[in-house]
């Protein structure tokens, strides 16, 4: 956590990656070099056995300050359009495969979460907060509106009223409020915040990877398909998933349950 030369840095733990955005004297905001860093990270991470769940956790007392306002913006306004594109790109790059990343995703929110941080907040699978983290949509607050899909990946999680309400005014909320308003899943004091995280983690490395992935990716691509065309889909993962799935998990789940009367899937999952 103290290695001030990477921009991000990678711990591994009992199946969990623990990524940490490494920029605790810039409150961790997302500098081009962050940002590409963070692609190769996933990259790096989407076949290493390590890591069976990622956690997406910031250094020091922030999760992330959103966009460097000097690296990200400024710097690129005196230079031809193409460098704002390529900057634009590397952020996306990586927000984009987070959301549909290999392993399930938890954003552990330690600290400030502003602007551009709410993109791969919200791209993230979970999200646990501190109740002691601050959020805001400050975009505002110097000039701009939320880019960089923060708009959509608001309108995807929050309250059209609540969503608007913090576009507009950019106030602060805290981690409790970010939770009542669906921001992120729940809300622990700091002291608790990791091992709340390892449970959740936990809980998942139980789980059939094949399955979350699929699990996972349906939901979020379902969600925008009409009725019969979620249910075509629905039933190409499934199958899709049947097919990636060699350990044969499913049938493996069905025998633990009816032959060996080993578990209750109700109850809990299958023993891998
Ligand atoms: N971009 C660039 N530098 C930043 C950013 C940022 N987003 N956030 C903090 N920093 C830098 C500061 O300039 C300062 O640098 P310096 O030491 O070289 O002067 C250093 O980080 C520490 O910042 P402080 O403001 O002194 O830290 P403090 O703990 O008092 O406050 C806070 C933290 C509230 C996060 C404050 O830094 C802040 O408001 N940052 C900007 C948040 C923001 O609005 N981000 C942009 C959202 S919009 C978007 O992402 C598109």
């Amino acid at each position: 956590m103290t290695d001030i030369q990477s921009p991000v840095l990678v711990d591994f733990d009992n199946g969990i990656a623990f990524v940490t955005l490494n920029r605790p004297e810039k409150r961790n905001a997302m500098n081009p070099a962050l940002n590409a860093r963070m692609l190769q990270v996933l990259d790096e991470l989407e076949g290493d056995e390590r890591c069976g769940v990622l956690v997406l956790r910031g250094a020091g007392q922030s999760w992330s300050a959103g966009m460097d306002l000097k690296e990200y913006f400024r710097d690129n306004d005196d230079k031809p359009r193409d460098a704002t594109l390529k900057a634009r790109r590397q952020s996306g790059n990586w927000w984009g495969r987070l959301m549909y990343f290999e392993k399930p995703t938890i954003a552990m929110v330690n600290g400030w979460c502003f602007g551009g941080a709410f993109t791969p907040l919200v791209s993230c699978d979970l999200a646990i907060a501190a109740e002691e983290a601050n959020f805001g949509l400050s975009e505002i607050n110097w000039g701009i509106l939320p880019g960089g899909n923060v708009t959509r990946a608001v309108a995807e999680v929050m309250r059209h009223r609540d969503a608007l309400y913090y576009i507009m005014t950019g106030e602060l909320f805290g981690g409790r409020k970010a939770a009542e308003m669906g921001l992120v899943n729940e809300a622990v004091p700091l002291a608790e915040l990791e091992s709340r995280v390892r449970k959740i983690c936990a809980s998942l490395l139980e789980k059939n990877p094949v399955t979350l992935k699929a699990a996972k990716d349906t939901y979020k691509r379902v969600r925008n398909l009409p009725w019969d065309l979620a249910d075509d889909y629905i039933y190409a993962k499934l199958e899709q998933m049947l097919f990636l799935d060699k350990t044969k998990g499913r049938d493996e789940g069905l025998k633990q349950f009816l032959d060996d009367k080993t578990y209750q899937p109700g109850l809990g999952a299958y023993k891998r």
